[in-house]
């Protein structure tokens, strides 16, 4: 099997927000489709070891913000490449809370919907959960943020928890040296002799990880 084909599928990109209690949690993910128009139902793919996928299970309720091309590149490393079983991701961006007191992101969006979950199936590593949307809004008119955007123009990496992660070890191509952030995956895109040359302060764009957590590794020229 080729599972290449699937690099050509297309997907935007979604900070999915829900509740521990009071207080506020999330993940990105890049799995959320609409199912039904009437009413209208979406489905979001979320790694049963992610602690937003306990929250929604408990709660039944969840939104979704559209990310926009203007997002910032700190989003993709806060909810991307941590927990929020060990911190409020939340307190770190600008957010606000729908009538109901869920969280969602309220810069460099497109809109956010308020999601019920009406139905899961447990998908192997995954739990599909299919919900109505209850209320939605449109607030900033920029395009939204696809996940080929989000590897061709951000760099950005996948995470071990996305459905759509390839194994390194599962590529074959020529390799070339390259500094790669330990935290996010985050490729430094020029020369290894100019990172080399950086100064100390210089900080991963997408994670803001420190200098030192880029390690020098091979790359294949196929990875996405
Ligand atoms: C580009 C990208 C796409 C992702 N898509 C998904 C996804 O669709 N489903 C999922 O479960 N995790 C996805 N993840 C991984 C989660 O965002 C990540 O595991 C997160 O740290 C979970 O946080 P939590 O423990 O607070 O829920 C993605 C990560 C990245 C970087």
């Amino acid at each position: 099997m080729d599972t290449t084909v699937l690099f050509n599928m297309s997907y935007g990109l979604y900070i999915i927000g829900a509740k521990d209690g009071k207080r506020n949690v999330g993940c990105l993910v890049n799995t959320v489709t609409q199912s039904t128009s009437n009413p209208v139902t979406v489905t979001v793919c979320i790694n049963k070891d992610n602690y937003t996928n306990d929250c929604i299970k408990k709660t039944k309720e969840f939104t979704v913000s559209i990310l926009s091309e203007k997002t910032k590149e700190n989003i993709f490393g806060i909810f991307g490449f941590s927990s929020s079983r060990d911190k409020d991701k939340f307190v770190q961006v600008p957010f606000g809370l729908t009538p109901s007191g869920l969280p969602y992101i309220n810069e460099g969006i497109t809109g956010y919907m308020q999601c019920k979950v009406i139905n899961f199936v447990d998908n192997f590593t995954h739990t599909i959960f299919i919900a109505q949307v209850q209320e939605a809004e449109n607030l900033f008119k920029e395009p939204p943020m696809t996940y080929a955007y989000y590897r061709s123009v951000i760099k950005g990496k996948t995470q071990k928890n996305a459905p759509t992660h390839v194994n390194e070890s599962e590529k074959t191509d020529i390799a070339k040296k390259v500094y790669v952030c330990s935290v996010c995956g985050y490729e430094y895109p020029s020369s290894t002799d100019e990172f080399e040359q950086l100064s100390n302060d210089y900080a991963c764009p997408i994670c803001e990880a420190p200098k030192n957590k880029f390690k020098l590794n091979l790359k294949n020229s196929s990875s996405q």
